[in-house]
């Protein structure tokens, strides 16, 4: 937001330690969460967590098969006190995301916390179900259209508890200043005009504009949908070891596996800045970003404009309508 501290890259890949400890989450056994992407990595010890804290939780995924192998694990861990169930959710697909929404509509009347945490970096080039890059279709399109479908419920969490705002936390990244110098451009937005067609730049450049367009979303929402007592808020985890770009091509697998992991966090490290989004207590500023351990910071300065935001959510909401169902 405009006035939240530059952070140095330095500072956002070497925190400081946190300063709200995890055990302030408040007992969640009353809560509803979706946790896209909650099989793996960041998504899968953000799970582990509200579980600790008894909470409701909703696994949505696209493979059937590593949610379930997620979930024997989870099940086994020490402390584990909530309940966590699989969803089928394919971002990469408008007919999955219509169906999870309609699925998820006919088991729960509500969502108290949807962590917006799926994502691809770097995948080899591919299109989703409608023809869309795999970065901009599944992290901005997919995710942006997911949130719209289940605003019915995510008011309804707001009406639930009005001393407790919903929340909804995008996961975006420190890589979104790679989007290109335009950041969301309506005239250019899949960045065709200003990137090379292919390559390593192009597929870092596409990772940065879908992650921008992440920023671009929960501001655009928090203004849209802010008073409905809902919190959007988008958060960069830090460099976290993961298997996020374990498809991508040899050089960058080399780069993370040999070179970057040995300064990375831990998937529990990275989960912290989402959870903080989810339930520090108070004061939390709506279309705020985050970065590690929790602390406010300022983005590239196209994130603040008010005009870029709806530019985005209009381009993908046109999009959507583009593929009727
Ligand atoms: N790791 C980092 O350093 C870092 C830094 C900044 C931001 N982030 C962001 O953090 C988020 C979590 O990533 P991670 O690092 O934890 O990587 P990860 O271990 O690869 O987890 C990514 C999750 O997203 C899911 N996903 C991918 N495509 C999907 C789709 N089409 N539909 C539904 N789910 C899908 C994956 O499911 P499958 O098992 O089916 O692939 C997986 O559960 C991402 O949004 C990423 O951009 C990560």
């Amino acid at each position: 937001m405009t006035g939240a501290p530059q952070i140095s890259s330095l500072s956002q890949h070497w925190p400081p330690k946190p300063k709200w400890p995890l055990s302030d989450i408040p007992d969640l056994s009353d809560r509803v969460i979706v946790v896209t992407g909650g099989n793996s990595g960041i998504g899968y010890e953000t799970v582990a967590e509200l579980m600790r804290h008894k909470a409701k939780v909703y696994l949505a995924t696209r493979s059937k098969s590593r949610a379930d192998a997620a979930i024997e694990q989870l099940r086994k861990l020490p402390d584990i006190n909530g309940s966590v169930e699989f969803v089928e959710l394919d971002l990469g697909d408008f007919r999955s995301i219509e169906a999870f929404a309609k699925n998820f509509a006919a088991r729960e009347k509500r969502i108290d916390v949807l962590f917006n945490n799926a994502g691809v970096a770097c995948t080899k080039p591919t299109t989703t179900a409608q023809g869309y890059e795999a970065h901009m279709g599944i992290n901005a399109i997919g995710t942006h259209y997911l949130t719209t479908l289940l605003l019915p419920l995510l008011k309804a969490g707001g009406v639930a508890h009005p001393d407790f705002p919903t929340r909804v936390v995008f996961t975006s990244s420190y890589m979104h200043i790679l989007a290109p110098p335009k950041g969301f451009d309506a005239e250019d937005p899949l960045a065709e005009k200003v990137s090379p067609p292919f390559g390593f730049n192009r597929m870092l450049q596409l990772y940065g504009l879908s992650k921008f367009c992440n920023i671009l979303s929960a501001r655009y929402f928090q203004r849209s949908y802010g008073s409905d007592n809902i919190i959007f808020t988008s958060v960069h985890p830090g460099a976290v070891r993961t298997n996020l770009a374990n498809d991508a091509n040899a050089v960058v697998s080399f780069i993370k596996d040999y070179v970057v992991s040995y300064v990375m966090i831990s998937a529990k490290q990275g989960a912290y800045t989402q959870l903080y989004a989810g339930f520090s207590p108070g004061g939390l500023i709506g279309g705020a970003y985050f970065v590690p351990y929790g602390r406010e910071a300022a983005t590239v300065e196209q994130g603040n404009d008010i005009k870029a935001q709806d530019a985005f959510a209009k381009w993908a909401d046109e999009e959507v309508a583009k593929h009727p169902a």
